[in-house]
């Protein structure tokens, strides 16, 4: 337990947290890291938007008496906070009311948090996002003053809070009300960056909404190809930056990996770390996982593990045998996921292998993959859509696990693949370099391996990993075996991370504002 000097009080804001509102891994370590923070006696609370899916949900939430009037886009927009708690902790979490921004997400008429399907199948962006999130950080800052919850730290994360820092540096902390000015001028900021790619950028036009002033709309601060950039905001506005991996940190300080970014960054380098994500146990584990048809752990993995292979070969009626290497595939279906390279590989897979994909994503990989379903219905499963607990048994059930990201900040699913004994095949990127130790033939000896690399971004060099993989598990069952219990061994606990982020809240009690 923190002494008293140690102890933080945070305010962590993101557009998703797991139980209320997910797309990805954001909305994981949303939940975890709180939960973890609150475990080492921290005293840390959740802010994010009121979607449908989270006042529909299955945890709790109930409206508080706590009313917003914020100015925005040339209108004055209300909103209300709810109050809900984080499953199994005490972390307090409010929810941000506003209807006409937030209640629209219903998945079946293809309503997603950002985005919505348009008529033939593409993605697209809501129009409102920059005024759907401007709110949302407006929120945050008024919601301090509404509830005289007054943090000393603020945690970003992602461009949809990038507007915080500069809503609190330009007109928070110059609050007409003395007191009121006096707690804003002490609150620091973290920005989390978990995607580089995504930035927030807006048509300029946007920016007028913004009640900001145009001297910020420059290249140095908020503008970016004549764009208002939110991430870039956040970057550029807060005390201090984080992403999470260390490799991730270097990469995105670079022109492949930076999407423009990388000169900003860069003038920031020295307030600039990497974290890699940690693991929530107590939902991934083998050994407890109630999505599982059999539990089994690093003690004893079989028959456990086995059940799980057939129970998900039967639910993608794939032939049932056991010896068939079974290849396993969770992935938003996206470019940065390297699925390019997937559906190229897998003509060459499939020859001797099954493959299993949970996915959902852009309408070409749903009928490239749907393509290749219906050629080889006895070696490929594929669902396309978004289903936790089938991504649980994919986990559990497969052999391998494949991640041939293009760019991976950090991952979760490599993390998670270990603990399950199932193989991870990586492209050596971002957090996949950080966790995953390519098997060879001396780290193998050593007990260090945990998986199988590659680098080039061809799909030459994907199948030559997935082979090596192949091969190992078909020809040599107790190297396999090794390599299994090596991964399922491994701690990426969040405890791990938070103690890292501590650090980082340590250095902000430093600055000045
Ligand atoms: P990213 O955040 O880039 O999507 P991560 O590996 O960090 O990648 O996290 C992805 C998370 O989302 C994991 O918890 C994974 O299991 C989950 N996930 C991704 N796609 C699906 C899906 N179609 N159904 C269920 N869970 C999914
Ligand atoms: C992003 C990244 C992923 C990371 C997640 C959570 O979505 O793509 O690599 O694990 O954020 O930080």
């Amino acid at each position: 337990m923190p002494s008293t000097e140690t102890k933080f009080k945070i305010l962590l804001a993101a557009s998703e947290v797991m139980g209320y509102a997910k797309t990805g891994g954001l909305a994981d370590v949303a939940a975890s890291l709180p939960h973890a923070l609150a475990e080492r006696g921290h005293d840390c609370t959740i802010l994010l938007p009121l979607y449908r899916c989270a006042r529909t949900g299955a945890i709790p939430v109930a409206p508080t008496e706590h009313t917003l009037s914020i100015p925005l886009g040339g209108r004055r927009l209300a909103g209300r906070l709810w109050r809900s708690t984080l499953p199994e902790s005490r972390v307090p979490v409010y929810l941000v009311e506003q209807n006409e921004l937030f209640d629209r997400d219903e998945r079946r008429f293809g309503h997603g948090l950002y985005q919505f399907s348009a008529t033939a199948g593409e993605k697209r962006d809501y129009r409102d996002n920059c005024l759907r999130f401007a709110f949302f950080c407006r929120a945050v800052l008024e919601s301090m003053r509404v509830l005289d919850l007054w943090p000393e730290i603020v945690h970003l994360n992602d461009w949809q809070t990038g507007l915080i820092p500069v809503y609190l540096r330009e007109m928070y902390r110059h609050h007409s009300d003395a007191r009121l000015r006096e707690h804003y001028r002490r609150i620091r900021t973290l920005l989390t960056i978990h995607n580089i790619a995504y930035q927030g950028l807006f048509p300029p036009g946007e920016f007028a909404g913004l009640g900001l002033d145009w001297r910020l709309f420059n290249y140095h601060q908020l503008e970016f190809h004549n764009h208002l950039n939110c991430l870039k905001a956040g970057i550029v506005f807060s005390d201090l930056l984080n992403t999470v991996s260390p490799t991730y940190a270097r990469e995105i300080q670079t022109p492949y990996f930076g999407w423009g970014m990388q000169d900003c960054l860069r003038e920031r380098g020295g307030r600039l770390f990497g974290i890699v994500n940690g693991v929530d146990y107590s939902q991934w584990d083998p050994a407890t996982d109630v999505h599982l048809p059999a539990n089994y752990s690093v003690d004893q993995v079989q028959p456990g593990k086995g059940i799980c292979k057939a129970a998900l070969q039967k639910r993608f009626g794939l032939a049932e045998e056991p010896r068939i290497p079974l290849l396993g595939v969770v992935a938003r279906l996206v470019e940065q996921k390297g699925i390019p390279f997937l559906v190229a590989g897998l003509p060459t897979l499939l020859k001797d292998c099954q493959v299993v994909v949970l996915g959902e994503g852009e309408g070409r990989y749903h009928d490239q993959l749907t393509a290749l379903q219906q050629a080889a219905p006895r070696r490929l499963g594929v669902f396309l859509g978004f289903d936790e607990p089938l991504a649980h048994r994919i986990e559990a059930g497969a052999d391998i696990f494949l991640m041939p990201s293009e760019y991976e900040p950090s991952g979760l699913n490599q993390l998670y693949s270990m603990k399950y004994g199932t193989v991870p095949v990586v492209r050596a990127t971002g957090g996949l370099a950080d966790t995953v130790v390519d098997c060879t033939p001396q780290t193998l000896s050593q007990g260090e391996a945990t998986g199988f690399r590659f680098v080039a971004l061809t799909t030459d060099a994907f199948l030559e990993a997935t082979h090596r993989a192949v091969a190992l598990y078909q020809h040599q069952p107790t190297a396999w075996m090794q390599l299994l219990l090596t991964g399922m061994r491994q701690d990426w606990s969040w405890q791990r991370s938070a103690a890292e982020y501590e650090k980082l809240y340590g250095r902000l009690r430093d600055y000045d504002a």
